[in-house]
């Protein structure tokens, strides 16, 4: 055969497999994420997205009579140019509209996905929004379908809403819209023991974002302080490794689990001033509100009133306190050796609950560094 024809034979051969290729997202090899939310105050355009590869908008809703995602009139300006915004300091960072969160109304999430049509409404109308305002995924943090019912429609849920990501990347000649969803720290629920369904999830989603932090708070654990995100917690089953290895031993590969972190602590009130230390007595929360406190908010709390700070390594918390105030929360050190501990592990990366809680980038830079390249 002469040289030519076998070069063409070889170009059509590549053509055809490029061509014949499934529309497949490219997975990433890393996550440095960060949740970014407009009631945080903090704006869209002072995120330091250099150091995040994926950055979350939250929440669009979902509407309790048609079960479309929307985006309220309040969030519009801000949601439909967060990716515009955040990719002028970095213009390869992707964004994902993250869906329902926290305070979400669970009994319309569970409406949603309990019927096909519903389900269809849910998936079309966010995909369509992606679209229109150039995000590069979907989030859905439904916290947290609760029974047999609710988990099994969840995984009926994924397996549709993956399919049609997938046909429309083929009809848009589009890479795929990326999906995710923010779960417990454990594969199943923790009042119930029902489980997630963890094979559709593996097959459907991108990654899951696990939520290893609010293990003890004023709130629901308001008579010993507690450290809010234990990495460790000898004994107890409390922490972010037993989060992770559960998840890993249901059968979900590493690569698909990002570890969250929180960028904020919880407060309590000592009983004894004179007993300040992990699990020391307390009569619920010291700062108003639910009591919590961003990162920087307790770097100022520490700065005004000479607070003592200390890091415990066996679990990889921080904690301060001052008088009776005693606030958990992660620093620095805890910050860089959970992402350690990630890439160590073999996950696919972490995620910050919220950047805008962050004191001059200080968590997110370090935890960009711990990493590496
Ligand atoms: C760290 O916390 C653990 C768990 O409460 C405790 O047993 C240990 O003594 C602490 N370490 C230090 C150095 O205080």
């Amino acid at each position: 055969m002469a040289p030519s024809k076998l070069i063409t034979m070889f170009i059509s051969t590549v053509l055809l497999v490029l061509l014949l290729r499934p529309a497949a997202a490219q997975a990433p090899s890393v996550v440095r994420g960060g949740y970014w939310f407009p009631e945080s105050g903090f704006a869209a355009s002072a995120i330091n997205s250099r150091l995040f590869t994926h950055l979350f908008c939250a929440f669009a809703a979902v509407d309790s009579g048609t079960y479309r995602v929307t985006i309220s009139s309040a969030n519009q300006p801000q949601f439909s140019s967060f990716t515009q915004t955040v990719q002028r300091q970095n213009p390869s960072v992707k964004t994902l509209l993250s869906i329902a969160g926290g305070s979400a109304n669970l009994a319309t999430l569970a409406a949603m996905a309990s019927q096909p049509g519903r389900r269809k409404a849910f998936i079309d109308s966010s995909i369509s929004l992606a679209r229109q305002y150039n995000f590069h995924g979907l989030d859905l943090d439904w916290e947290y379908p609760s029974d047999t019912t609710q988990m099994a429609n969840f995984g009926a849920l994924l397996t549709e809403w993956r399919a049609a990501v997938a046909a429309e990347a083929r009809s848009s000649g589009k890479q795929p819209l990326l999906l995710t969803a923010a779960v417990l720290y454990l594969p199943y629920y923790y009042s119930s023991a029902v489980p997630y369904p963890i094979r559709t999830i593996s097959n459907s989603l991108d990654w899951i974002n696990l939520m290893a932090y609010d293990f003890y708070g004023p709130g629901w654990s308001p008579t010993t302080t507690g450290p809010p995100a234990a990495l460790y917690n000898p004994g107890r089953r409390e922490s972010g490794d037993n989060g992770v290895n559960s998840w890993t031993q249901s059968g979900l590969p590493a690569k698909k689990i990002v570890l969250g972190m929180p960028f904020y602590g919880w407060s309590w009130r000592l009983a004894d001033a004179g007993k300040n230390g992990l699990f020391s007595p307390a009569n619920g929360k010291a700062l108003a509100g639910e009591g919590s406190a961003g990162y920087n908010q307790i770097n100022s709390f520490i700065a005004q009133n000479r607070a003592t700070k200390v890091f415990n390594s066996t679990v990889v918390s921080d904690y301060c306190y001052s008088g009776t105030t005693w606030i958990g929360y992660d620093d620095v050190q805890s910050v860089s050796t959970k992402v350690a501990y990630a890439k160590r592990k073999g996950l696919l990366g972490y995620f910050a609950w919220h950047v805008g809680a962050d004191d001059n980038w200080a968590l997110s830079t370090r935890a960009s560094q711990a990493w590496g390249a």
